[in-house]
């Protein structure tokens, strides 16, 4: 069995529902606390063993390669001044590598992800979509590598949703084989509520094997006129078994404004320089609030 080692990092999107913010700065810079949205999925992969990251950018997204990169004078600068914290801060993801592809054309999350084909090559790969923030301290992605390794099939991270939402996802059949595991029968991408065939939804974690490249070769355009990631799943499963793992968890959908704003107050509850402060804060507001609507 192959060891999971590579993810591949989605961040071409132009980021409209952002702007104007997302003007000149891409989108997974935005920082949620003190982290820029997308550290959160490459901390969460580093933690799984995960150590070569390939992201898949486009222009206005150079910040992205500053962001991973050394900081020498910034590192000088610390250094002299004795900060050693924050020294080992911006260190702390040193030991990653990283390589940056362009996407050329914003054809779709299954172009994405086959721009990538020529660095992944014959080996088994996570998809981590930085908008969908997972709480550091729950435990997705090893838990998906952990049945990757015993079921040796791809998976998708699952989510139940309102049924009114299942149009923001793309949506799976499938029958459970052990509790929290569905063996997936058919994907359907951002169905209407009509159309879903269940309401489980894909979110933006994937363990994907080689041979997607070779359904996506082959594709045409889905929704949207764009190549779908959740049509080339289709079309694997004639194919091979693929599997959907239920995830139970905090997941927070930053590519939201309001899940955006949810995952900044919940992580700043739980990031300790700030977590008292704000939490007494957020009190007196929730009083002021109540006070207001009497
Ligand atoms: C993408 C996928 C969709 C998936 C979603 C998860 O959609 O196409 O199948 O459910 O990510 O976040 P997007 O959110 O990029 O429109």
């Amino acid at each position: 069995m192959t060891e999971i080692t590579k993810a591949l990092l989605p961040a071409a999107g132009l980021g409209t529902r952002f702007l104007p913010a997302t003007k000149a700065s891409p989108k997974e810079m935005l920082p949620i606390v003190d982290k820029p949205m997308i550290q959160y999925a490459v901390e969460e992969a580093a933690a799984c063993g995960i150590n070569e990251f390939i992201v898949i950018t486009g222009r206005h997204k150079r910040t992205l390669e500053d962001h991973f990169d050394t900081v020498y004078e910034l590192e000088e600068n610390l250094k002299q001044k004795g900060k050693k914290k924050l020294l080992e801060e911006i260190n702390r993801l040193s030991h990653l590598n990283f390589a940056y592809i362009r996407q050329g054309r914003p054809l779709g999350l299954g172009h994405a992800i086959l721009r990538a084909q020529p660095f992944v090559k014959d080996e088994p790969f996570a998809v981590l979509l930085s908008d969908d923030i997972i709480d550091p301290e729950e435990k997705l992605l090893s838990n998906m590598i952990k049945f990757y390794k015993e079921l040796d099939c791809p998976i998708v991270a699952l989510e139940e949703v309102p049924k009114e939402e299942v149009y923001r996802y793309g949506v799976i059949a499938g029958e459970m084989e052990e509790d929290g595991v569905y063996r997936i029968t058919d994907l359907v991408e951002k169905p209407s509520p009509e159309e879903a065939p269940s309401n489980l939804a894909i979110i933006g974690r994937y363990i994907l094997t080689p041979d997607i490249f070779r359904v996506l070769e082959k594709m045409r355009p889905g929704k949207g006129g764009e190549y779908q990631l959740t049509d080339a799943l289709k079309g694997l499963l004639k194919k091979r078994t693929i599997y959907g793992y239920v995830f139970k968890g905090k997941r927070y959908d930053a590519g939201d404004k309001f899940g955006f704003l949810q995952a900044t107050v919940e992580l700043a509850l739980k990031s300790s320089p700030v977590a008292d402060k704000f939490r007494k804060y957020l009190l007196e507001i929730a009083d002021r609030i109540k006070k207001d609507s009497k």
